[in-house]
């Protein structure tokens, strides 16, 4: 009896103790059919395990339950998740408002009834995943906020219904997936007043942007580039008045820019590179004041730049390359863009001087000015320039090439120089004159071509250890191929084509050490910088290729076409494997296709037309892989041409104008003799004893040219022994050829 009491208050404190527990599993307690719905979603997954195990799935990792044990959020991105979006064990999740399986390997559809059961949901991010397939016909609620869905392979239009109940959405990104169809731009029109951010970037979508964005009155954000888009802006773009972002880069849109973007003074960002829009620009572009990337290259634009634009003080980059615009830049004063970092008006017709005032704006890294009609020197004021990097003035009129060398070697940034054209003749600033040179410890790029520079190779380019690209093509250069350039350890990119230069091709060159080995991670890592512009190039005088800015874009090369190299192609060549491209045609090559050059395995480009050489087209030239460029036409190389090879794949145009060379694709499909009939009577004469000789003759040549290799092979070293080897296995091959003709047709006569 006496214990009773005790017992009971034994109860009571345990049941004190325990208390917190009960309240909080009374209200985290997960549901049982949202728990197996949870599971049967983990199990459908095949990799890594979630350790969903415990008995309250409140408490599993990426959940989140509400008071009454409904589970609000799941939430596992970047989890590794693979496998098919399984719509029926998530339906059961009726009060989910935050969905985000975004960065996983999930797969599949989203089917309608999917989303028709989740209607309290508010965000939806299932960007980068594997998801495919139309979008349903509808959003799920009316409470949706948020959708990404960008990043997956989802196609198809977008259902005209799709947001209708959708009232509330603030964000949408379909970006990166291959929809197509319109735009559906009149989406504030109808049913979603509250859009701030709309991306369509990357799809496929096509035709006119549609009148409606003036009513998506707190849009900020606008982005339909690489698209196939067509027609005009909407006139009505202008209406949006919180825009700060208009990104409609790489479509086919066309007109002009109305006056009326000075209405957007919340404009930062205005990227509508790679267009057809024409006309002038917006004289009152420059009342933007917020305005921070301007991005308009690659357009039709016309016209004078707007003075007003010196007064977007926050200008980070202003980049009108490629259009039609014109006018004297050195009047404009750039004194007030203290934010400038980037200024490309590259290839239009802009006259004057490099404007002084552009050397005050400090920050700047990227200056592009060529194919302009630009003219004076360049001023020792460029110096104070302490970030720049990129330097391209190429194809205008300066004048002074040695003053501006002398200057430009101080800036220490300096990565990328580009003066291809930009200064017409005179001589290549050479050493006397270069004396106290320690300058470009930086240069990657460096390119002088195009400018009829009289003089030989300069010295002073040896002591550029961080050059990888040089190009010298199409000046009036004399002199060797100095040895020391294979000694430069970074360099893989060699232009030289269209000079004068003479002597032989020089064997350290085949020691460059890029173009050796395999480029280890840390180089690798290095490969990924990016040139601060897109670089417009120029190969063999003619193709103009734009490169992205990825250092990476330019091929391993060595041209050295159009000039006056004899000798040898060294056997070395073969060391240097990283090479995708070598151009020595036009020169006075002699000597044979050294069998070396097969072991260029990565070669893609291969020209050696219109020289000397001679020999056979060596057999083991077939394993390179990569070729989509040959050519050794007009030489005086001969035999058959190796069958049963991609060699076949090329025009015979590629082989032409070598007159002992045979079979595919050239139309002669033997030995193009005309000694072969002479030879047929011969034979004839001969009578039959002579029928019995070939076979015999073709095992004594084969077992002589084995022979031949055992004991002579380790004594062939240099040239001179292989030259003479190959000459002999030229001839001996020739005549067992012939034989092999001569021999057939007889047993076809008779
Ligand atoms: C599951 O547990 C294992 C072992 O403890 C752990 O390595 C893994 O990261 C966990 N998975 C998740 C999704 O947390
Ligand atoms: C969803 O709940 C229903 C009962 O409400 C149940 O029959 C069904 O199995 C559940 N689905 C899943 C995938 O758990
Ligand atoms: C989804 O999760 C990722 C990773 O935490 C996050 O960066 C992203 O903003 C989330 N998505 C949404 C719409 O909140
Ligand atoms: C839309 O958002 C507002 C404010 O966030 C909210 O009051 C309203 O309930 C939401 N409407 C719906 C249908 O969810
Ligand atoms: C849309 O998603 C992509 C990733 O797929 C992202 O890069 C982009 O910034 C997003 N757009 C906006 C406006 O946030
Ligand atoms: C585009 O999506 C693919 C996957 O579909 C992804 O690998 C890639 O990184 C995405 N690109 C961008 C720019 O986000
Ligand atoms: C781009 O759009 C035009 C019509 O505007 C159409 O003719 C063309 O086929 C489209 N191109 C692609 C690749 O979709
Ligand atoms: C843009 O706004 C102006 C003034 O508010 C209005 O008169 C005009 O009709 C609007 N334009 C469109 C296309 O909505
Ligand atoms: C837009 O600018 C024009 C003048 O360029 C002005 O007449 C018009 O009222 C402005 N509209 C809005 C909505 O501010
Ligand atoms: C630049 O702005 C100033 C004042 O902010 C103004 O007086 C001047 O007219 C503007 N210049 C141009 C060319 O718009
Ligand atoms: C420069 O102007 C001339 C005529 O004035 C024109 O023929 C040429 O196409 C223009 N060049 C560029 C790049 O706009
Ligand atoms: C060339 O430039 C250098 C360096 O700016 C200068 O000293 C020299 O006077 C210039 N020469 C001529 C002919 O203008």
């Amino acid at each position: 009896m006496l214990l009773q009491p005790y017992s009971l208050m034994a109860h009571a404190f345990l049941l004190f103790l325990l208390f917190p527990y009960i309240i909080s599993t009374n209200i985290h307690a997960c549901k049982p059919t949202e728990r197996s719905s949870l599971m049967s979603f983990a199990s459908t997954l095949s990799s890594p395990p979630l350790n969903w195990t415990s008995l309250d799935c409140c408490h599993w990792k990426g959940i989140t339950c509400d008071q009454d044990g409904s589970i609000t959020h799941l939430l596992l991105p970047s989890k590794g998740l693979k496998g098919g979006i399984p719509p029926s064990s998530l339906r059961n999740l009726t009060h989910l408002t935050h969905l985000n399986l975004s960065h996983n390997s999930l797969y599949g559809s989203l089917e309608t009834q999917f989303f028709l059961s989740l209607n309290r949901l508010e965000i939806l991010d299932l960007s980068y995943n594997r998801l495919s397939g139309e979008l349903p016909l509808s959003l799920p609620s009316s409470s949706i906020q948020t959708v990404d869905l960008s990043s997956n392979h989802f196609f198809g239009a977008i259902p005209s219904s799709f947001f209708q109940q959708a009232s509330n959405l603030t964000s949408f990104n379909v970006s990166n997936n291959t929809f197509t169809g319109y735009v559906p731009s009149s989406i504030c029109l109808h049913s979603s007043p509250s859009l701030r951010l709309l991306d369509f970037s990357s799809n496929l979508f096509s035709g006119n942007l549609a009148l409606g964005l003036g009513k998506c009155s707190k849009l900020q954000v606008f982005r339909a580039g690489h698209n196939n888009l067509s027609g005009l802006l909407p006139e009505d773009i202008y209406n949006a008045t919180k825009l700060e972002e208009i990104s409609l880069p790489v479509n086919s849109l066309h007109g002009a820019i109305s006056d009326r973007i000075a209405n957007l003074t919340n404009l930062a960002i205005l990227d509508l590179y790679f267009n057809h829009f024409g006309g002038e620009l917006p004289p009152n572009l420059g009342k933007l004041s917020k305005l921070k990337f301007v991005i308009l290259d690659l357009n039709n634009l016309e016209g004078n730049l707007p003075p007003s634009l010196m007064n977007c003080t926050n200008l980070v980059e202003l980049r009108l390359g490629s259009n039609n615009l014109e006018g004297d830049i050195s009047i404009l004063d750039f004194s007030r863009l203290s934010q400038l970092t980037k200024l490309d008006l590259r290839n239009n017709n802009f006259t004057g001087t490099v404007p002084v005032s552009l050397y005050s704006c400090k920050p700047l890294k990227a200056i592009a000015l060529g194919r302009n009609h630009l003219k004076g020197q360049i001023e020792a004021e460029i110096l104070s320039l302490k970030s720049l990097s990129f330097l391209s003035l190429g194809y205008n009129r300066f004048t002074n090439l040695t003053g501006a060398m002398k200057i430009l070697m101080s800036c220490k940034s300096l990565h990328a120089l580009k003066l291809t054209g930009a200064f017409k003749g005179g001589r290549m600033p050479f050493d006397d004159e270069m004396v106290d040179f320690d300058g470009f410890q930086n240069l990657q790029l460096f390119s002088l071509g195009h400018c009829g520079l009289i003089g030989q190779i300069p010295v002073w380019l040896s002591k550029l250890k961080n050059l990888e690209i040089l190009l010298l093509g199409s000046n009036q250069i004399t002199g060797p191929i100095p040895s020391w350039l294979g000694t430069l350890p970074r360099l893989f990119h060699i232009g030289l084509s269209n000079n004068q230069i003479s002597g032989e091709f020089p064997k350290q060159l085949c020691r460059l050490p890029r173009l050796i080995y395999e480029p280890n991670i840390a180089s690798q890592a290095e490969d990924q910088y990016e040139f601060e512009l897109p670089v417009f190039t120029t190969i063999n005088g003619v193709n103009h290729r734009f490169l992205p800015k990825k250092r990476s874009s330019f091929p391993a090369m060595i041209d050295v076409s159009n000039n006056n190299i004899s000798g040898y192609i060294p056997a070395e060549i073969g060391q240097l494997q990283l090479l995708q491209e070598l151009d020595l045609h036009s020169n006075n090559f002699s000597g044979v296709i050294p069998d070396q050059i097969s072991n260029l395995k990565n070669l893609e480009v291969l020209n050696l037309f219109m020289n000397h050489l001679f020999g056979i087209i060596p057999l083991s030239l077939v394993n390179l892989n990569f070729l989509r460029e040959f050519n050794v036409s007009y030489n005086n190389l001969e035999g058959p041409i190796p069958t049963g090879t991609q060699l076949q794949s090329f025009d015979a145009s590629a082989f032409e104008g070598n007159l002992k060379l045979f079979g595919a694709p050239l139309l002669n499909e033997c030995i193009p003799n005309k000694d072969m009939d002479a030879d047929n009577k011969n034979n004839k004469d001969e009578g039959n004893g002579h029928h019995q000789l070939p076979w015999f003759y073709i095992f004594a040549m084969l077992g002589f040219i084995v022979g031949f290799w055992v004991v002579c092979g380790s004594l062939v070293i240099n040239n001179t022994w292989r030259y003479a080897y190959f000459l002999f296995i030229d001839n001996l091959q020739d005549r067992l050829i012939t034989i092999c003709i001569n021999t057939m047709k007889r047993r076809l006569r008779d």
